[in-house]
């Protein structure tokens, strides 16, 4: 491989946090397995102060504030070279506000990889604001690490999840998830849900008979079309289509239980184009027991 500057890193938020550590770890097991640097990054927010605090005073806060964000950045370091030893490590702290740091960030990022929460936010919260916002507009990849409650460490065995649900955004989700099963060397899982439980109900209130065999044949023909050319390209990849009649999210968790990764595209087919996230992919980001990766066309 040719190694240039311009050779896109894999990402990482550090703000101090114990699921960014997670998250840290995480990320440098990826640069690794994906022959790239490992970007460590923090955006040093300086907190509104108020009438109450001198002009004179914002400098001195600030200055600590950044000598704190340096020493979040020595300690993640400290714990990617412990992931892997063969890690090449950047670092860099940029004063602003987080997300949007982050955001800016993705745009010349290989992915971008968070805790699923923070220092900030209440206990009990799922997913933290920054996590939140730059997976709904972040540029490249986002992937939120987490574990069985959101600020446990991911599993590190099982397959891979994707969610196919036909569309273009999709199809960027299956072309990720098809390489991240070839890194990790594991099976991959390709799940279909194909129906709202809502609309089966309100279909079997009007007068006309629906043939759900039918229908489930035509899902499973339409889900072996979608990934056949995948398999092509990918033919070490063990892949396990499934079609299951469920609401997304549910379908979605029961056959991810036991994964080490599932990934969604940002956007389903059903969502206004305005939207950041789809609904499928912000409950899983709520809900999943391990990491989720977000995806979008590039
Ligand atoms: N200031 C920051 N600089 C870099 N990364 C950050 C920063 N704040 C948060 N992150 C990243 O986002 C993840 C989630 O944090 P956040 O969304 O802020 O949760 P919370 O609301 O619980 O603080 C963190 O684990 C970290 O990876
Ligand atoms: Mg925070």
């Amino acid at each position: 491989m040719v190694e240039t500057k311009a050779r896109q890193a894999v990402v990482v938020g550090v703000d101090g946090s114990e699921p960014a550590l997670h998250a840290t770890r995480w990320a440098a097991r990826e640069a690794v397995r994906r022959h790239v640097p490992l970007h460590l990054f923090n955006a040093c927010v300086l907190p509104a102060l108020g009438p109450h605090v001198a002009g004179s005073a914002e400098a001195g806060i600030l200055e600590a504030l950044i000598e704190q964000g340096h020493r979040w950045l020595r300690q993640a370091r400290a714990e990617a070279w412990e992931a892997d030893g063969g890690v090449e490590l950047q670092t860099e702290l940029r004063v602003g506000p987080a997300a949007g740091e982050l955001i800016d960030e993705s745009a010349h990022a290989l992915m971008v990889v968070l805790g699923s929460r923070g220092l900030g936010g209440f206990r009990g919260m799922l997913v933290g604001s920054v996590s939140s916002a730059v997976a709904a507009h972040g540029h490249s990849p986002v992937v939120v690490v987490r574990g069985r409650m959101p600020a446990d460490p991911p599993p590190e065995s099982g397959p891979v999840v994707v969610g196919v649900d036909g569309s273009e955004v999709s199809e960027a989700a299956v072309a990720f998830a098809f390489e991240e099963a070839a890194l990790r060397a594991v099976p991959l899982v390709a799940v279909h849900t194909w129906v709202d439980v809502s609309v089966a109900e309100t279909w079997s209130a009007l007068p006309f008979d629906v043939d759900w065999e039918a229908v489930e044949q035509d899902e499973r023909r339409l889900l072996a079309e979608r990934m056949a050319g995948w398999r092509e390209k990918y033919p070490d990849v063990e892949v396990r289509q499934e079609v299951v009649r469920d609401r997304p999210v549910r379908g979605l968790l029961a056959r991810a239980e036991g994964a080490q990764l599932i990934v969604v595209g940002s956007r389903g087919r059903h969502v206004l184009s305005g939207m950041g996230l789809g609904s499928t992919s912000q409950a899983l980001l709520h809900h999943s027991e391990c990491p989720v990766a977000v995806v979008r066309p590039s």
